[in-house]
């Protein structure tokens, strides 16, 4: 837009002759709407190919003791612009993203109280964004929200792939349902956690995806949540309209704002390519680039760790059965008695550290060192850990120097027990302690009821703790990986050492009685929009009576979907979560674990459907090598790639690790085949995927000579 009708805009604005504004993506396929309804209410819709994707919905927000933030306003200015910058995140999917859109700046003024407040949209070629800001102004300083009332008015009966709305867990199995069954699921959905609350009936958490009946793919998210609480949706199922609600803290209040201030971004991803979702880096163009200057500490890893054997009961994370209470600082653990089973003890260590180092790995992960963990939920206890006093078995320093002349990293771990006050107290003395026994990441945890009691894990207050680790480590050089936090919405951007979250239904619910056997083909459209999961995969052994007499459990997986998560669950952080011994008795499979990248130059996702599958081929950082994966879900299904991303002219070597013909997640996981083919740039494969199975490839540039007598694809 040229400068003059910019001001010409500004200027009927001025004189209330505009009350409505269209923009359109760059490219064209979407349009938004804008405009204020008879009671100066802000409405919005969005198009997508002309297809409607959001009615005409409102926005605003609802204020505590004063008057709400909904009506009676009057455009003061419209201002758009245009913004085209690329830039190369630290890690990531591909090594560049483009960042294009078109924004909308919306400037209100509601007369009555003489308060301004902004509508930020920008529109990107795969969705919207937007958010409300609040300047600093004389009638609006300090202000307390009670609730946020941004609609998403659908247009139909969508199918939709949901977890329930709760306050505390996101550790669900996705239901898909359509959205006027929602309500009828919603009992059935909420399954036992160790702290949930769920508040509505037809409440359901962001990142939410959706399929119309006419084809669209849409998907409804926050990006940048920043000192504000989580945003969940809550449905009008007769309107089918969804409305923002916020997570509530103690009092009931949604989030405390000092002006000048903002909200998240609110996010609506569409397209008519359920690939394109996938692909999609809007989530990250909404947040602010890097705030860490000097990021060469900062580094993708593969790990193994000292970990299933707990989660599966085979091991414990405490010392000894004796106490059943711990007091920091009195119970003597030199005089208790040893359970027998305590994993995180030196000489175990080591032996995982051999591992690694004979195979490649860059870490090792140890849980359960530090004292505390006899009764370490469950009590509301607030002086639950220390995070630096080991028990009398773990050695840190013999660890750390056999650690570092097999070159090999540690994994420090703190879980807070959610008492996240004690958490902060020893924050500092916690990652000195990391580096000066040579620890450069950290896995958190929040499991349980948070601290301060009454508090929710995803209020405004916990947002604020979970940022104030993250950027703390930054000072430290420490990389965090959070479980049990919030949710990510693109954090990772700004703050690049945050490498990886579970927040999510991740692998260790496989040992608490399983997960759906397509959770891995709904998950990168839903929790991996805001960035990427410590899924922890890598399980070879699916019986886990096994490990542990006393676990019924059985991982709904085969071994070659378990392959393919490496490349469809995106991560800077890998684990290969199972026993040393069960990757012993498979040294086939295990060497795709081995070989496959955990940072890529560039990323095509050949296939996807939620729910059903999910194929992508990456190309490792700095390599000609490239690594295909896919994940199925319930039916047996054979999948049709071409492999015309590799290089003309170029020959590569492709093992196929895939299902064997007999192969199902639950009665023959382990069934996998291995083929090698020569292939090029014109190669095909038809490949069959069992139910709950999947494949992985790995694609090595070769020879013409060495590649000859094997069968070209
Ligand atoms: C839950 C985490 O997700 C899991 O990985 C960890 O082992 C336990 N908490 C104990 O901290
Ligand atoms: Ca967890």
């Amino acid at each position: 837009m040229s400068k003059r009708s910019m001001f010409l805009l500004i200027f009927l604005a001025f004189l209330g002759v505009i009350n409505a504004q269209t923009i359109k993506s760059p490219n064209g396929d979407l349009k938004m709407d804008f405009s204020l309804n008879k009671s100066g209410t802000p409405v919005y819709s969005l198009d997508y190919k002309g297809k409607k994707v959001i009615k005409p919905s409102t926005l605003g927000l609802d204020l505590k003791d004063e008057k709400d933030l909904i009506d009676g306003f009057e455009i003061s200015a419209l201002n758009e612009s245009t913004f085209d910058k690329t830039w190369e995140p630290v890690w990531g999917e591909e090594k560049e993203i483009r960042n294009h859109y078109k924004e909308l700046e919306v400037i209100l003024l509601q007369k009555e109280t003489n308060r301004k407040m902004v509508l930020r949209f920008r529109l990107f070629n795969d969705g919207l964004g937007f958010r409300y800001e609040f300047p600093v102004q004389e009638n609006l300083g300090h202000f307390v929200v009670k609730d946020e009332k941004s609609q998403f008015a659908m247009t139909g009966d969508h199918t939709a792939f949901w977890i329930p709305g709760d306050y505390d867990t996101q550790e669900y199995d996705y239901t898909e349902s359509k959205l006027s069954e929602i309500r009828g699921k919603m009992e059935s959905s909420v399954t036992a956690n160790i702290s949930q609350t769920s508040f509505s009936p037809t409440g359901v958490q962001t990142s939410l995806m959706l399929k119309s009946n006419d084809g669209l793919y849409i998907n409804l998210h926050e990006a940048a949540l920043v000192d504000y609480s989580t945003m969940h949706l809550n449905l009008d199922d007769e309107k089918m309209i969804f409305e923002s609600w916020l997570t509530p803290d103690v009092r009931g209040n949604k989030a405390y704002m000092v002006a000048p201030a903002k909200t998240p971004w609110r996010t609506i991803m569409v397209s008519d390519d359920a690939r394109d979702i996938l692909s999609s880096r809007m989530t990250y163009n909404l947040n602010e680039p890097s705030k860490i200057e000097n990021t060469s500490w900062i580094k993708p890893m593969k790990y193994i760790g000292v970990w299933w054997e707990m989660i599966t009961g085979k091991s414990s994370w405490s010392y000894t059965d004796e106490y059943k209470a711990v007091k920091l600082g009195e119970t003597d653990f030199s005089k208790a008695k040893p359970n027998g089973t305590h994993a995180a003890n030196t000489k175990h260590v080591k032996d995982y550290i051999d591992f690694a180092a004979k195979h490649g790995f860059d870490g090792v992960l140890v849980e359960g060192w530090n004292q505390g963990w006899e009764d370490w939920f469950g009590h509301s206890k607030d002086y639950v850990f220390d995070f630096v006093t080991p028990y009398p078995d773990f050695d840190v320093k013999e660890i750390q120097e056999y650690a570092k002349s097999k070159d090999v990293e540690m994994i420090m771990h703190h879980e807070t027990s959610s008492s996240v006050r004690n958490y902060e107290r020893h924050l500092d003395t916690a990652y000195k302690f990391m580096k000066e026994y040579g620890y450069n990441a950290v896995k958190s945890g929040y499991v349980g009821d948070i601290l301060p009691r009454g508090d929710n894990h995803y209020s405004q207050w916990l947002v604020d703790h979970y940022l104030y680790a993250v950027k703390k480590a930054a000072d430290y050089e420490i990389m965090v990986n959070a479980h049990e936090a919030v949710r990510p919405t693109g954090l990772a951007r700004t703050y690049p050492n945050l490498i990886a979250n579970e927040s999510a239904r991740g692998t260790e619910y496989q040992a608490f009685g399983g997960s759906k056997p397509n959770h891995v083909t709904v998950l990168p459209f839903t929790r991996l929009i805001g960035g990427p999961m410590d899924y922890t995969p890598g399980i070879f052994e699916m019986d886990l009576s096994k490990l542990n007499p006393d676990n019924n459990s059985h991982v709904n997986s085969t071994i070659a979907n378990q392959l393919g998560l490496y490349l469809t669950m995106y991560s800077p952080l890998q684990m290969a979560a199972d026993l040393p011994e069960n990757y012993n008795r498979f040294p086939d499979a295990f060497q795709f674990i081995k070989d496959v990248a955990v940072d890529w130059d560039k990323s095509i996702y050949l296939e996807a459907e939620p729910g059903d599958y999910v194929t992508v081929a990456r190309k490792a950082k700095n390599s000609e090598n490239w690594f295909v994966g896919n994940v199925n879900g319930l039916e047996t299904r054979t999948s049709k790639i071409e492999f015309d991303f590799l290089d003309k002219g170029k020959t590569y070597i492709a093992t196929v690790y895939s299902d064997a013909k007999d192969a199902h997640y639950k009665t023959n996981p382990q069934a996998y085949e291995i083929k090698k083919y020569r292939v090029n740039h014109k190669s095909k494969l038809s490949q069959r995927s069992a139910p709950g199975g999947g494949y992985a490839i790995s694609i090595m540039e070769a020879e013409k000579s060495e590649a000859k007598a094997l069968k070209k694809l």
